[in-house]
């Protein structure tokens, strides 16, 4: 089968080879999925360059979350073959999805339709990680503020969108006019301009100087820090991730003085029923039309290199898509 494998870790286009691979065979609790699509997400930029904590030994082919169908089970699996599911890939495996068939976990696996190939492959890790966080951490309440970092990325657009469906006041932080002209489209109330603006004062100003209850931070660095200082009284904040290059540098000092929590988030670590109930939910908020995914732009098959570039170029809004081989892009 073709596949896409890290044979060196570097640039996408040097450490990216298309070459053909062994069918896998699913281990117990995994799934084999014939690729229809599969969602980029920076931990493949990172895993070609070594530095993601995850990275599998090379060769090994990325890719964390798609949609295919079923064509073989492991041991105690709840799909079928023939099924056509979203799933999360056990690219630890070494058999993530830019290739012709992947293994996924069966328990982070879920019917498709009626999601495109495009918005199904994009829908698990950003949608789950913002219900994990808003929903089920945070307890986001009717009328409470949530400041979302990374707004116009993967998992900030969904913490964006589920955000205003819980009833809270969106402020959303961006880089570049483009992308607040996104936030504001995906439902944002206000959108801070962080290369323009100082995110800190800007959010005391939005907020009469009370700060924001929720901050959804996948970012980081820098704009972890912002946010630590305007955030309110018992407020919470949401250690997702690190596009920055750097996680957040929890202060205890500075939490203890002002009351407020720093909380971690992590769907994966939730078990098949949680994450069952999460999803019905989300496939309800789906089907009346108040989440979506923004897909950023669908890649042929053999242009992963270029897709991954594109993703490191920093312009990208919503999420990018791989067509599986022979899929139409
Ligand atoms: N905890 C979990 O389970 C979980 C789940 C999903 C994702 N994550 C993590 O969350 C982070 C974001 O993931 P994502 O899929 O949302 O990524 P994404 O789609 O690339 O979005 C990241 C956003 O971060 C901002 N950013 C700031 N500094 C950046 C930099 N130096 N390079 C790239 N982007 C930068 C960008 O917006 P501006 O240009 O507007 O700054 C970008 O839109 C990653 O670290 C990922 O591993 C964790």
């Amino acid at each position: 089968m073709k596949a896409w494998q890290v044979v060196e870790h570097g640039e996408p286009r040097d450490a990216l080879a298309l070459v053909d691979a062994p069918v896998p065979e699913p281990e117990p609790g995994m799934l084999r999925l014939r690729v229809a699509a599969t969602a980029l997400g920076l931990p493949d930029l990172f895993m070609c360059r070594g530095t993601y904590a995850l990275t599998p030994q090379r060769p090994f082919s990325p890719g964390q979350e798609l949609v295919g169908t079923v064509t073989a089970v492991g041991e105690g699996c709840e799909a079928r073959p023939g099924q056509r599911v979203m799933a999360v890939s056990a690219f630890t495996t070494r058999h993530g999805g830019f290739a012709e068939e992947a293994l996924a976990f069966d328990h982070f696996a879920f019917p498709a339709d009626p999601l495109s190939d495009a918005e199904a492959a994009g829908f698990l890790i950003p949608y789950h990680t913002a219900w994990v966080g808003l929903v089920r951490r945070a307890r986001v309440e009717k009328g409470e503020s949530v400041l979302v970092l990374g707004a116009a990325g993967g998992t900030g657009s969904a913490a964006v969108m589920l955000a205003r469906t819980l009833g809270a006041r969106v402020i959303a932080t961006a880089g570049g006019p483009e992308k607040v002209a996104f936030c504001r489209e995906l439902g944002a109330d206000d959108v801070i301009d962080y290369r323009s603006e100082d995110i800190t004062a800007a959010v005391r100003e939005l907020t009469g100087g009370s700060g924001v209850e929720v901050v959804y931070d996948p970012v980081g660095g820098d704009a972890y820090r912002a946010a630590s200082r305007c955030i309110a009284h018992e407020g919470r904040l949401l250690t997702v991730g690190f596009a920055s290059g750097s996680w957040g540098d929890a202060s205890v000092p500075h939490l203890t003085a002002h009351n407020y929590s720093v909380v971690g988030v992590f769907p994966s670590g939730y078990d098949r029923a949680f994450k069952a109930a999460a999803q019905a939910e989300l496939m309800e908020l789906y089907r009346r039309g108040e989440i979506r995914v923004p897909v950023g732009a669908v890649f042929p098959f053999e242009q992963l290199p270029e897709a991954l570039g594109e993703l490191a170029s920093g312009r990208v809004k919503g999420k990018l898509v791989l067509a599986g081989p022979g899929q139409v892009a």
